[in-house]
Protein backbone atom coordinates (compact mmCIF):
# COMPACT_ATOMS: atom_id res chain seq x y z
CA UNK A 1 0.00 0.00 0.00
CA UNK A 2 1.74 3.35 -1.13
CA UNK A 3 0.93 5.99 1.72
CA UNK A 4 3.62 8.71 0.17
CA UNK A 5 2.22 10.48 -2.32
CA UNK A 6 3.85 13.71 -0.94
CA UNK A 7 7.01 12.45 -2.50
CA UNK A 8 5.41 11.40 -5.88
CA UNK A 9 1.72 10.20 -6.68
CA UNK A 10 1.42 6.82 -7.49
CA UNK A 11 -0.79 4.91 -8.86
CA UNK A 12 -1.24 7.29 -11.73
CA UNK A 13 -4.91 7.63 -13.75
CA UNK A 14 -4.66 5.05 -16.57
CA UNK A 15 -5.20 7.90 -18.65
CA UNK A 16 -1.78 9.12 -17.85
CA UNK A 17 -0.41 5.32 -18.69
CA UNK A 18 -2.35 5.83 -21.80
CA UNK A 19 -0.95 9.70 -22.77
CA UNK A 20 2.49 8.45 -22.20
CA UNK A 21 2.51 5.31 -24.02
CA UNK A 22 0.68 7.44 -27.31
CA UNK A 23 3.49 10.06 -27.10
CA UNK A 24 5.76 7.54 -27.14
CA UNK A 25 4.48 4.72 -29.63
CA UNK A 26 2.11 7.40 -32.09
CA UNK A 27 3.84 11.07 -31.76
CA UNK A 28 7.80 10.10 -30.91
CA UNK A 29 8.95 12.96 -32.65
CA UNK A 30 9.69 16.53 -30.75
CA UNK A 31 7.29 19.36 -30.56
CA UNK A 32 8.68 22.25 -32.64
CA UNK A 33 11.51 20.99 -34.25
CA UNK A 34 10.33 19.86 -37.41
CA UNK A 35 7.57 20.78 -40.17
CA UNK A 36 6.23 17.27 -40.31
CA UNK A 37 3.37 15.82 -39.12
CA UNK A 38 4.61 14.01 -35.79
CA UNK A 39 6.51 16.94 -34.93
CA UNK A 40 3.07 19.28 -35.13
CA UNK A 41 1.15 17.01 -33.36
CA UNK A 42 4.10 16.67 -30.75
CA UNK A 43 3.54 20.87 -30.57
CA UNK A 44 0.00 20.47 -30.56
CA UNK A 45 0.42 18.05 -27.34
CA UNK A 46 2.48 20.77 -25.77
CA UNK A 47 0.33 23.55 -26.19
CA UNK A 48 -2.58 22.16 -24.94
CA UNK A 49 -1.08 21.12 -21.60
CA UNK A 50 0.26 24.35 -21.26
CA UNK A 51 -3.66 25.39 -21.44
CA UNK A 52 -4.20 22.55 -19.42
CA UNK A 53 -2.25 23.52 -16.51
CA UNK A 54 -3.26 27.48 -17.33
CA UNK A 55 -7.07 26.65 -16.80
CA UNK A 56 -6.44 24.84 -13.62
CA UNK A 57 -4.50 27.78 -12.12
CA UNK A 58 -6.67 30.72 -14.03
CA UNK A 59 -3.42 32.12 -15.63
CA UNK A 60 -4.96 34.27 -18.71
CA UNK A 61 -1.69 33.82 -21.21
CA UNK A 62 -0.61 29.90 -20.83
CA UNK A 63 2.68 31.36 -22.67
CA UNK A 64 3.67 32.24 -19.34
CA UNK A 65 3.84 28.61 -18.29
CA UNK A 66 7.22 26.86 -18.40
CA UNK A 67 8.07 23.40 -18.23
CA UNK A 68 10.25 22.03 -16.31
CA UNK A 69 12.03 18.89 -14.83
CA UNK A 70 10.53 19.13 -11.18
CA UNK A 71 9.40 21.89 -8.68
CA UNK A 72 13.16 22.04 -7.98
CA UNK A 73 13.94 23.04 -11.50
CA UNK A 74 10.85 25.49 -11.12
CA UNK A 75 11.99 27.16 -8.46
CA UNK A 76 15.67 27.42 -9.08
CA UNK A 77 14.58 29.07 -12.15
CA UNK A 78 12.45 31.34 -10.32
CA UNK A 79 15.17 32.72 -7.88
CA UNK A 80 18.07 32.52 -10.43
CA UNK A 81 16.54 34.24 -12.83
CA UNK A 82 15.08 37.24 -11.32
CA UNK A 83 17.76 37.51 -8.56
CA UNK A 84 20.37 40.03 -8.79
CA UNK A 85 23.16 40.96 -6.44
CA UNK A 86 21.37 43.14 -3.59
CA UNK A 87 17.87 42.26 -3.76
CA UNK A 88 16.58 40.96 -0.17
CA UNK A 89 14.93 37.78 0.14
CA UNK A 90 12.48 36.67 2.72
CA UNK A 91 11.88 33.40 3.39
CA UNK A 92 11.03 30.71 6.10
CA UNK A 93 11.53 28.31 8.48
CA UNK A 94 8.83 25.57 6.43
CA UNK A 95 10.89 25.39 3.82
CA UNK A 96 11.90 22.46 1.80
CA UNK A 97 16.17 22.24 0.82
CA UNK A 98 14.65 22.78 -3.07
CA UNK A 99 14.41 26.48 -2.14
CA UNK A 100 16.33 27.07 0.49
CA UNK A 101 19.44 25.72 -1.34
CA UNK A 102 18.95 27.63 -4.17
CA UNK A 103 19.05 30.44 -1.82
CA UNK A 104 22.23 29.24 0.09
CA UNK A 105 23.99 29.58 -2.90
CA UNK A 106 22.48 33.14 -4.16
CA UNK A 107 23.81 34.62 -0.78
CA UNK A 108 27.14 34.11 -2.52
CA UNK A 109 26.02 36.45 -5.26
CA UNK A 110 25.35 38.85 -3.02
CA UNK A 111 21.72 38.12 -2.17
CA UNK A 112 20.25 39.07 1.31
CA UNK A 113 18.17 36.67 2.99
CA UNK A 114 16.21 36.78 5.89
CA UNK A 115 15.01 33.12 7.11
CA UNK A 116 11.59 33.58 9.42
CA UNK A 117 10.62 31.34 11.85
CA UNK A 118 7.35 29.85 11.91
CA UNK A 119 5.86 28.84 14.84
CA UNK A 120 5.92 25.70 16.58
CA UNK A 121 3.39 24.77 14.48
CA UNK A 122 4.63 25.43 11.69
CA UNK A 123 2.56 28.18 10.07
CA UNK A 124 4.36 31.27 10.08
CA UNK A 125 3.22 34.69 11.01
CA UNK A 126 2.17 37.44 8.51
CA UNK A 127 3.61 39.92 11.17
CA UNK A 128 6.36 38.20 11.51
CA UNK A 129 7.41 38.36 7.59
CA UNK A 130 5.96 42.00 7.90
CA UNK A 131 8.92 42.36 10.15
CA UNK A 132 11.54 41.59 8.13
CA UNK A 133 10.88 43.78 5.27
CA UNK A 134 13.63 46.16 4.22
CA UNK A 135 13.81 48.61 1.67
CA UNK A 136 15.77 46.04 -0.51
CA UNK A 137 13.04 43.31 -0.32
CA UNK A 138 12.66 42.20 -3.61
CA UNK A 139 11.04 38.64 -2.95
CA UNK A 140 9.26 36.57 -0.59
CA UNK A 141 9.03 33.38 -0.88
CA UNK A 142 6.99 30.96 0.66
CA UNK A 143 5.66 27.23 0.44
CA UNK A 144 1.86 26.96 0.46
CA UNK A 145 1.73 23.78 2.46
CA UNK A 146 4.24 22.42 4.44
CA UNK A 147 5.63 19.21 3.07
CA UNK A 148 6.56 17.73 6.93
CA UNK A 149 3.75 18.87 8.77
CA UNK A 150 0.84 19.73 6.27
CA UNK A 151 0.66 23.98 7.85
CA UNK A 152 -1.11 25.48 5.13
CA UNK A 153 0.37 29.30 5.15
CA UNK A 154 -1.51 32.34 4.62
CA UNK A 155 -0.54 33.34 1.18
CA UNK A 156 -3.89 35.75 0.61
CA UNK A 157 -2.42 37.50 3.13
CA UNK A 158 1.58 37.51 2.06
CA UNK A 159 0.61 38.34 -1.29
CA UNK A 160 -0.73 41.55 0.14
CA UNK A 161 2.82 42.38 1.55
CA UNK A 162 4.49 41.68 -1.59
CA UNK A 163 1.76 44.22 -3.28
CA UNK A 164 2.06 46.37 -0.91
CA UNK A 165 5.77 46.37 -0.85
CA UNK A 166 6.24 45.77 -4.95
CA UNK A 167 8.33 42.95 -3.92
CA UNK A 168 7.83 39.73 -5.89
CA UNK A 169 5.42 36.56 -4.30
CA UNK A 170 7.56 32.78 -5.32
CA UNK A 171 5.16 30.28 -4.16
CA UNK A 172 5.63 26.60 -3.63
CA UNK A 173 3.54 24.76 -4.33
CA UNK A 174 5.03 21.24 -4.24
CA UNK A 175 2.60 20.37 -1.70
CA UNK A 176 -0.88 21.61 -2.94
CA UNK A 177 -1.32 22.09 -6.82
CA UNK A 178 -4.36 19.60 -7.12
CA UNK A 179 -5.18 19.25 -3.53
CA UNK A 180 -6.07 23.25 -3.34
CA UNK A 181 -7.18 25.78 -5.45
CA UNK A 182 -4.69 27.92 -6.99
CA UNK A 183 -5.90 31.52 -8.54
CA UNK A 184 -2.75 33.00 -9.38
CA UNK A 185 -4.89 36.31 -10.26
CA UNK A 186 -6.72 35.91 -7.36
CA UNK A 187 -3.62 35.62 -4.68
CA UNK A 188 -1.40 38.05 -6.64
CA UNK A 189 1.22 35.44 -7.30
CA UNK A 190 4.16 36.09 -9.32
CA UNK A 191 5.99 33.11 -9.49
CA UNK A 192 4.59 29.54 -9.11
CA UNK A 193 6.74 26.48 -9.00
CA UNK A 194 4.93 23.27 -9.37
CA UNK A 195 5.45 19.36 -9.72
CA UNK A 196 3.54 17.78 -11.92
CA UNK A 197 3.97 14.54 -10.90
CA UNK A 198 2.83 14.68 -6.88
CA UNK A 199 -0.80 16.37 -7.14
CA UNK A 200 -1.29 16.97 -10.64
CA UNK A 201 -0.47 13.24 -11.05
CA UNK A 202 1.74 13.46 -14.07
CA UNK A 203 4.51 11.28 -14.55
CA UNK A 204 7.77 11.86 -13.15
CA UNK A 205 10.43 14.00 -14.72
CA UNK A 206 7.43 16.85 -14.92
CA UNK A 207 7.11 20.32 -13.43
CA UNK A 208 6.15 23.92 -14.61
CA UNK A 209 6.67 27.74 -13.35
CA UNK A 210 4.32 30.17 -13.88
CA UNK A 211 5.95 33.28 -14.49
CA UNK A 212 3.51 36.62 -14.20
CA UNK A 213 3.66 39.03 -17.37
CA UNK A 214 5.25 42.03 -15.55
CA UNK A 215 8.11 39.74 -13.72
CA UNK A 216 11.61 39.74 -16.12
CA UNK A 217 13.15 36.16 -15.93
CA UNK A 218 16.63 35.68 -17.20
CA UNK A 219 16.89 32.32 -18.58
CA UNK A 220 19.74 29.79 -16.48
CA UNK A 221 19.81 27.13 -19.04
CA UNK A 222 21.18 28.13 -22.73
CA UNK A 223 20.49 25.82 -25.76
CA UNK A 224 18.53 25.24 -28.70
CA UNK A 225 15.18 26.57 -28.74
CA UNK A 226 14.02 25.17 -32.33
CA UNK A 227 13.88 29.25 -32.60
CA UNK A 228 15.84 32.05 -34.13
CA UNK A 229 18.64 29.46 -34.73
CA UNK A 230 21.21 32.06 -36.02
CA UNK A 231 20.94 34.19 -32.62
CA UNK A 232 23.85 33.70 -30.53
CA UNK A 233 21.78 34.67 -27.34
CA UNK A 234 19.74 32.70 -25.76
CA UNK A 235 16.10 33.98 -27.60
CA UNK A 236 14.40 35.21 -24.45
CA UNK A 237 10.46 34.41 -25.94
CA UNK A 238 7.88 32.89 -23.40
CA UNK A 239 8.38 30.11 -22.83
CA UNK A 240 10.71 28.69 -25.63
CA UNK A 241 13.76 30.46 -24.77
CA UNK A 242 13.10 29.08 -21.54
CA UNK A 243 12.68 25.32 -22.03
CA UNK A 244 16.20 24.69 -23.91
CA UNK A 245 16.55 21.06 -25.31
CA UNK A 246 14.08 18.41 -26.38
CA UNK A 247 11.09 18.43 -23.79
CA UNK A 248 10.08 15.26 -22.14
CA UNK A 249 6.98 15.10 -24.11
CA UNK A 250 5.65 11.50 -22.84
CA UNK A 251 6.08 13.31 -19.28
CA UNK A 252 4.12 16.09 -20.31
CA UNK A 253 1.07 14.48 -22.19
CA UNK A 254 0.52 12.50 -19.33
CA UNK A 255 0.45 15.39 -17.19
CA UNK A 256 -2.12 16.74 -19.74
CA UNK A 257 -3.59 13.53 -18.89
CA UNK A 258 -3.43 13.98 -15.21
CA UNK A 259 -4.53 17.57 -15.33
CA UNK A 260 -7.45 16.14 -17.27
CA UNK A 261 -8.28 14.10 -14.53
CA UNK A 262 -8.45 16.03 -11.73
CA UNK A 263 -10.68 18.73 -13.69
CA UNK A 264 -13.29 15.58 -14.19
CA UNK A 265 -13.19 14.49 -10.42
CA UNK A 266 -13.00 18.08 -9.15
CA UNK A 267 -10.13 19.96 -6.38
CA UNK A 268 -12.88 20.33 -3.87
CA UNK A 269 -13.77 16.46 -4.33
CA UNK A 270 -9.89 15.37 -4.21
CA UNK A 271 -9.46 17.66 -0.92
CA UNK A 272 -12.49 16.27 0.42
CA UNK A 273 -11.45 12.47 0.16
CA UNK A 274 -7.60 13.20 1.26
CA UNK A 275 -8.96 15.24 4.19
CA UNK A 276 -11.93 12.49 5.05
CA UNK A 277 -8.69 9.88 5.31
CA UNK A 278 -6.44 11.92 6.83
CA UNK A 279 -9.22 12.65 9.97
CA UNK A 280 -9.45 8.74 9.36
CA UNK A 281 -5.46 8.21 10.09
CA UNK A 282 -5.79 11.34 12.86
CA UNK A 283 -8.30 9.66 15.31
CA UNK A 284 -6.72 6.05 14.73
CA UNK A 285 -3.33 7.48 16.01
CA UNK A 286 -5.04 9.31 18.77
CA UNK A 287 -6.10 6.57 20.62
CA UNK A 288 -1.91 5.01 20.72
CA UNK A 289 -0.59 6.58 23.87
CA UNK A 290 2.76 8.71 23.11
CA UNK A 291 1.78 9.86 19.66
CA UNK A 292 2.32 13.10 18.84
CA UNK A 293 0.78 15.17 15.63
CA UNK A 294 2.76 17.61 14.32
CA UNK A 295 1.37 20.96 12.91
CA UNK A 296 -2.03 23.18 13.10
CA UNK A 297 -4.38 21.64 16.08
CA UNK A 298 -7.53 21.84 13.62
CA UNK A 299 -7.37 19.77 10.72
CA UNK A 300 -8.68 21.99 8.26
CA UNK A 301 -5.17 24.07 8.62
CA UNK A 302 -3.91 21.26 7.36
CA UNK A 303 -3.28 19.71 4.05
CA UNK A 304 -1.73 16.72 2.05
CA UNK A 305 0.17 14.98 4.66
CA UNK A 306 0.29 13.56 8.37
CA UNK A 307 3.43 13.62 10.40
CA UNK A 308 3.74 11.45 13.78
CA UNK A 309 6.10 10.27 16.25
CA UNK A 310 5.47 7.78 19.22
CA UNK A 311 7.67 8.01 22.09
CA UNK A 312 9.73 5.13 22.44
CA UNK A 313 9.79 4.79 19.18
CA UNK A 314 12.31 4.97 16.13
CA UNK A 315 10.23 6.60 13.22
CA UNK A 316 12.48 5.00 10.66
CA UNK A 317 12.02 2.36 12.41
CA UNK A 318 8.74 1.98 12.29
CA UNK A 319 8.40 2.70 8.75
CA UNK A 320 10.68 -0.21 8.02
CA UNK A 321 8.41 -2.44 10.12
CA UNK A 322 5.25 -1.01 8.14
CA UNK A 323 6.96 -1.84 4.89
CA UNK A 324 8.16 -5.45 5.30
CA UNK A 325 5.29 -6.01 7.97
CA UNK A 326 2.32 -4.87 6.19
CA UNK A 327 3.75 -3.67 2.78
CA UNK A 328 2.85 -0.14 3.83
CA UNK A 329 4.76 2.58 2.34
CA UNK A 330 5.26 5.77 4.61
CA UNK A 331 8.23 8.15 4.49
CA UNK A 332 10.62 8.68 7.84
CA UNK A 333 13.22 10.12 9.47
CA UNK A 334 13.52 14.38 7.69
CA UNK A 335 11.67 15.15 5.01
CA UNK A 336 14.39 17.55 3.20
CA UNK A 337 13.84 20.54 5.19
CA UNK A 338 15.95 20.71 8.14
CA UNK A 339 14.80 24.46 9.65
CA UNK A 340 11.07 23.16 9.69
CA UNK A 341 12.17 19.97 11.75
CA UNK A 342 13.86 22.34 14.31
CA UNK A 343 10.91 24.18 13.97
CA UNK A 344 8.76 21.51 14.96
CA UNK A 345 11.42 20.05 17.20
CA UNK A 346 11.56 17.13 15.53
CA UNK A 347 15.56 16.69 15.03
CA UNK A 348 17.24 14.46 15.02
CA UNK A 349 14.92 11.56 14.51
CA UNK A 350 12.23 13.03 12.35
CA UNK A 351 8.90 12.16 11.98
CA UNK A 352 6.98 9.01 10.29
CA UNK A 353 4.72 10.95 7.51
CA UNK A 354 1.73 9.63 5.63
CA UNK A 355 -0.04 11.42 2.60
CA UNK A 356 -2.72 9.34 1.40
CA UNK A 357 -3.40 10.37 -2.34
CA UNK A 358 -6.75 9.81 -4.70
CA UNK A 359 -6.60 6.45 -5.48
CA UNK A 360 -5.99 5.79 -1.58
CA UNK A 361 -9.14 3.94 0.47
CA UNK A 362 -11.09 4.10 3.44
CA UNK A 363 -10.45 0.32 3.63
CA UNK A 364 -6.43 0.83 3.32
CA UNK A 365 -6.67 3.31 5.96
CA UNK A 366 -8.56 0.86 8.58
CA UNK A 367 -5.53 -2.00 7.33
CA UNK A 368 -2.90 1.18 8.22
CA UNK A 369 -4.29 2.40 10.95
CA UNK A 370 -4.10 -1.29 12.42
CA UNK A 371 -0.82 -2.12 11.04
CA UNK A 372 0.23 0.68 12.92
CA UNK A 373 -0.68 -0.15 16.34
CA UNK A 374 1.11 -3.71 16.13
CA UNK A 375 4.00 -1.96 14.47
CA UNK A 376 4.15 0.41 17.61
CA UNK A 377 3.54 -1.95 19.79
CA UNK A 378 6.07 -4.91 18.78
CA UNK A 379 8.95 -2.01 19.07
CA UNK A 380 7.67 -1.02 22.39
CA UNK A 381 7.73 -4.12 23.62
CA UNK A 382 11.40 -5.42 21.90
CA UNK A 383 12.96 -2.60 23.84
CA UNK A 384 11.29 -3.25 27.06
C1 LIG B 1 7.51 21.70 -0.41
C2 LIG B 1 8.32 21.08 -1.51
N1 LIG B 1 8.99 21.87 -2.37
C3 LIG B 1 9.70 21.37 -3.38
C4 LIG B 1 9.79 20.01 -3.57
C5 LIG B 1 10.59 19.49 -4.72
O1 LIG B 1 9.76 18.86 -5.64
P1 LIG B 1 10.38 18.04 -6.87
O2 LIG B 1 10.73 16.70 -6.32
O3 LIG B 1 9.29 17.98 -7.87
O4 LIG B 1 11.56 18.77 -7.34
C6 LIG B 1 9.13 19.14 -2.72
C7 LIG B 1 9.24 17.68 -2.89
O5 LIG B 1 8.90 16.90 -2.06
C8 LIG B 1 8.36 19.70 -1.66
O6 LIG B 1 7.69 18.92 -0.82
Amino acid sequence: MYLDNAATSFPKPDTVHEAVLHAMRTVGASPGRGGYRQSLEAGRILFQAREAVAGLFSIPDSSRVIFTQNATGALNLALQGTLVAGDHVITTSMEHNSLLRPLYALQNNGIELSIVPAGSDGVVSVEAIHHALQVNTRMIAVNHVSNVCGAIQPIQELAEICRRCGALFLVDAAQSAGYLPINVEKYAIDLLAVPGHKGLLGPGGTGLLYVAPHVQLKPVVYGGTGTHSTAEEQPQVMPDGFEAGTHNLPGIAGLLAGIAFIGDVGISVIHQHERALLSLVEQALREISGVTIYGPENPSDRCSVLSFTASGVDSVLLATELDYGFDIAVRAGLHCAPLAHRTLGTLPGGTVRISPGWFTTREEIAFFSNAVVQCIGKIRKASE
